[in-house]
């Protein structure tokens, strides 16, 4: 009789989380050649950096019901009060239809960073409008699309302007930041400028530009306590001075003030967090930058361009830049990959759903608010210290600013304590009367007619600058006005794209595996999500407790002794643990060692956030196996013993390998006096076997958003965690804002925000949570079985380019596709593209090396999903056969031609294959996958950039 016990838990969450059934994984392992994932684990990983017999030390698996239940119990311990602090994060409405259908839907959520543009339109299209609105609104005519936040955005510009034309000749290195900046850009603008050499001046701007050189200037607008200037002058002397000026601006803001373009600035950065975006304890969210003509090939991160396809119809695709890293590498112009394209998609149907004239009407709510607030303190006797603002006041209590505060909290209103004498009060969207009222009653003032108050306080923007300059006359911004029409819009774009929830997406080095459902509802309540990051923490215990648990979780994972999740994408995690090396070197005296050693494999953020942390780079070669070339690695670090700084690999290495000299490598590194940096974007291939800590790593960033389950949202969101040995743990990122979010000694803030991505912690806690230690590593052997899987099937058809010792792959293998090129011309992106056809994402293309595709299939697929990639791939291998044989022209084959689109069938058909074979090469019963462009000519885009939305006459 089956026992209670295993009956009232239900199914473990294991088992939904891993793809394969029992009976499905002994079929792989036979294929693979052994007979059990223990045995895998033994030929696979180097014995010297097994972690046998030492199992990692987690919780009991909870199921999902219990998971949530736990979860609902932390979140029911925070209490978000009603958020008056302003400083960037404000209260907002995310309306329900975009709530719904797109952060909690999984044709968004699931997808990845459209590298694939034929079956991303999609998301392409929500970018370009997120592009439009923020050129719209900012008054300059190009704007990527979406950084990860306020602060690194006016950090990027900082380093945009130092690179760019007379500036970037100039000898200074100052860089002026006004004072009324918000303090946690101001903080990361200097964790930024400090290795770079760059002196940062934050001065009050009011008298005028300081003397002396300097390259940029950035201002506030409005500023952090509220006011309102007008900046024309000052950007005019700046001008004047050979200096550009970036201009951090509240998009919301932006509705109702001239616009900074109009005023003359250059670039302008901010956040569109408060377009529907919770504030989640401080992100995720899009940050934005905005640039004038000529500085557009300049921009960091990615922009969505306009080109065509095949058949001239107009198709989005990314421009060229967002592949920079990988080009550029150590020349590039920022490390930003991963970036905030969900959130981007959703502040982008804020404004598709508002349009301008809903958007003003939100504005003029706060600002009315404000005004109103300010009059009511006024009429009480209380100093308002600016006449100009648009929805934040400050007030002057002298000495009575900590007592105002607190008898606000103790009303349910936190605001800010801005110092003994002032406090400061934001309103937003969300803002009633009755919070009014309870702000009156925390500074002791009473006022009895709110009516008759508003109708006779005037507005607080100055004349001088009330906009009137139009913004988003794009339809879009018109037409989805109708819950109907915008449901619609939204359905019509996802139904373009290729998420997970259609098709395995087996991109190597990504790790596209579940997103489980119930790691992602939490992330939508209200008790995570309407926290605001400068709050007090008593306020959080709920979201810093899984805050804690992840923490230690993921240090016992890896082996590390101390974890900062502040890190919002992999590449923050880089560059963050790249300065706590400096930190360390510095702080043992031995500043002078400045040199990282990176091998030719590696991802090209790694060389870019090296350059950023103020290191030179070394390339290490690899040798014909594709490892590290030994005798190249130690004559280089022989070369550089007094100024080696570190070395950075990643493990399991880029070409998806367990390289068995990693404990060497380490070694080496550390008698030459170095820090070993191990990459952790591959960690999926690791968990539960091995951990970086005790193999000699000092430092890793994990991301989250490839091993932890948080979904890769189009390119973003992500977290990137970095583990540190004790040496390196004061070392840590940490923020001015919030003690108790890093050491008192720490390097500064990385992100804007104390934790980082704090909202979606909950769904890597979840996922730790429900697999424990023995899932994990479970999942872990999947990957690793179904990797090999797909390698021992597609070898004979395509060389799998590398293998470890035995001839084992790690967790994704690498299709060698340049023979087949060179006798038959058929290239990886023909092979790509016709894979969509096929009912399929394609692999990663090109990297880590060109010519080739990289396949991570995950432990989430099961067979069947498997073999029908399989199956697909070598169906494509006969196909290209037949364009070797001479059956099919070289220019004229399903390959070429690829994808195909309904409407191509439409047209006369010339082509020496049927239509039935162009569209349906797996037979009708598999799903089918109908591309809405054909082959999208991206040169051509590059050559011609469009980055906002084309009218509608152009698509006639
Ligand atoms: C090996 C490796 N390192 C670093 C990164 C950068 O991570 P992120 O995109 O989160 O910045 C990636 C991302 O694809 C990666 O594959």
């Amino acid at each position: 009789m089956t026992q209670l016990d295993d009956l009232e838990h239900g199914t473990p969450f294991v088992d939904r989380h891993i793809g394969p059934r029992a009976a499905e994984l002994s079929t792989i392992l036979d294929a693979v050649g052994v007979a059990s994932l223990d045995e895998l684990a033994t030929r696979t990983v180097p014995a010297s950096i097994l972690a046998e017999g030492n199992p990692v030390e987690l919780p009991v698996p909870a199921t999902e019901a219990e998971a949530l239940a736990e979860l609902r119990e932390l979140a029911a311990s925070n209490s978000p009060l009603v958020q008056m602090i302003g400083l960037g994060y404000h209260g907002t409405v995310t309306p329900p239809v975009i709530r719904r259908n797109v952060l909690e839907s999984p044709a968004w959520y699931t997808a990845y960073t459209p590298y694939q543009p034929e079956i991303s339109q999609g998301r392409l299209e929500a970018l370009l409008n997120f592009q439009t609105m923020v050129a719209d609104l900012s008054g300059l005519p190009v704007a990527n699309a979406s950084m990860l936040d306020e602060g690194t955005a006016a950090a990027e510009a900082m380093t945009l302007i130092r690179r760019s034309g007379r500036a970037g000749k100039s000898m200074a290195t100052r860089f002026v930041v006004d004072a009324d900046t918000l303090p946690q850009t101001i903080a990361v603008i200097e964790t930024r400028a400090e290795p770079l050499g760059i002196e940062v001046v934050v001065a009050d701007l009011d008298g005028g530009l300081p003397d002396g050189e300097f390259f940029g200037v950035l201002l506030a607008y409005p500023g952090a306590s509220g006011a309102v200037r007008d900046h024309e002058r000052l950007i005019a002397a700046a001008h004047e001075r050979g200096a550009k000026v970036a201009v951090a601006a509240d998009p919301l803001a932006l509705t109702v003030l001239r616009s900074p373009g109009e005023i003359g600035a250059d670039i302008v950065v901010g956040s569109t967090q408060r377009f529907g975006v919770p504030m989640g304890f401080g992100g995720p969210h899009a940050g934005y930058i905005a640039v004038g003509k000529g500085l557009e090939r300049q921009l960091p991160g990615r922009l969505v361009g306009v080109s065509t396809d095949a058949d001239g119809a107009r198709a989005y695709r990314l421009a060229l830049q967002t592949r920079e890293q990988h080009i550029r590498r150590e020349k590039a112009t920022s490390n930003i990959c991963t970036a905030q394209v969900l959130l981007a998609v959703i502040a982008s149907m804020y404004a598709v759903y508002h349009g301008p004239e809903g958007l003003r009407a939100i504005a003029t709510k706060a600002h009315r608010m404000a005004a109103v607030l300010g009059a009511g303190l006024r009429a009480g006797g209380v100093e308002i210290v600016h006449e100009n603002f648009f929805d934040t006041v400050l007030a002057r209590v002298p000495g009575r600013a900590a007592d105002v505060v607190t008898a606000a909290r103790e009303l349910g209103v936190n605001l800010r304590l801005a110092d003994a004498d002032h406090v400061g009060i934001s309103c937003d969207e969300t803002t009633t009367r009755a919070h009014l009222s309870l702000v009156w009653q925390a500074f002791d003032v009473t006022v009895s007619d709110v009516d008759g108050l508003d109708e006779s306080t005037v507005d607080a923007v100055p004349a001088g600058l009330v906009r009137t300059s139009e913004y988003l006359t794009h339809p879009v911004f018109h037409t989805h006005r109708s819950e109907t029409a915008l449901l619609r819009y939204l359905r019509a774009l996802s139904d373009k794209d290729v998420a997970l929830d259609r098709s395995m997406i087996p991109l190597g080095s990504c790790t596209m595996k579940l997103n489980a459902t119930a790691e992602m509802e939490p992330i939508t309540w209200p008790e995570f999500a309407n926290l605001h990051p400068f709050a007090p923490v008593e306020d959080a215990p709920g979201l810093l407790r899984i805050v804690s648990d992840l923490e230690d979780w993921l240090a016992k994972i890896t082996g590390y002794h101390a974890v900062s999740l502040q890190p919002n994408a992999g590449s923050q995690g880089e560059f963050a643990g790249l300065l706590a090396i400096r930190a360390y070197h510095r702080d043992q005296g031995n500043g002078q060692r400045d040199v990282c050693l990176i091998p030719s494999s590696a991802h090209g953020t790694n060389a870019a956030s090296a350059v950023m942390a103020g290191m030179r780079v070394v390339v290490v070669k690899c040798d014909e196996a594709g490892n590290i070339d030994m005798a190249h690695l130690k004559s280089t670090v022989d070369d550089h013993r007094d100024d080696l700084a570190a070395i950075m690999i990643t493990y399991p290495s880029t070409h998806g390998v367990y390289e068995d000299t990693v404990r060497e490598v380490c070694s080496l590194v550390h008698q030459a006096g170095g820090q070993v940096y191990v990459d952790g974007a591959n960690l999926n291939a690791l968990i539960g076997l091995a951990r970086y800590g005790e193999f000699g790593s000092d430092v890793s960033h994990l991301n989250l958003h490839k091993t932890f389950c948080i979904p890769h949202g189009g390119g973003g969101p992500g977290v990137g965690p970095i583990g540190v040995r004790e040496h390196l743990a004061p070392f840590l990122p940490n923020h001015p804002l919030q003690p108790t979010a890093g050491p008192e000694t720490g390097i500064g803030p990385i992100s804007a925000a104390p934790w980082g991505s704090a909202s979606i912690l909950p769904i890597s806690w979840a996922y730790v949570r429900m697999m424990g230690a023995d899932g994990l590593r479970k999942a872990t052997l999947t990957a690793v079985a179904s990797a090999n899987y797909v390698a021992r099937r597609l070898g004979e058809h395509y060389p799998v380019l590398y293998t470890g010792e035995g001839g084992f792959v790690a967790h994704e293998c690498i299709l060698d596709l340049r023979k087949i090129t060179a006798d038959t011309g058929v290239t990886v992106d023909d092979v790509a593209k016709r894979l969509a056809d096929y009912g399929l994402h394609a692999p990663t293309m090109s990297f880590p090396v060109a010519g080739t595709l990289m396949v991570e299939p995950t432990e989430s697929e099961d067979l069947a999903e498997l073999d029908r990639f399989c199956d697909a791939m070598i169906a494509v291998k006969r196909e290209i056969d037949r364009v070797e044989s001479g059956e099919w022209p070289a220019d004229d084959n399903p390959l070429r031609n690829a994808p195909h689109t309904a409407m191509c069938l439409t047209e006369e058909w010339k082509h020496p294959y049927t239509r039935h074979e162009a569209v349906f090469p797996a037979g009708t019963s598999a799903p089918k996958i109908w591309p809405p462009v054909r082959r999208i000519d991206g040169a051509k885009g590059d050559r011609n950039l469009v980055c906002s939305c084309p009218p509608p006459e152009a698509f006639e």
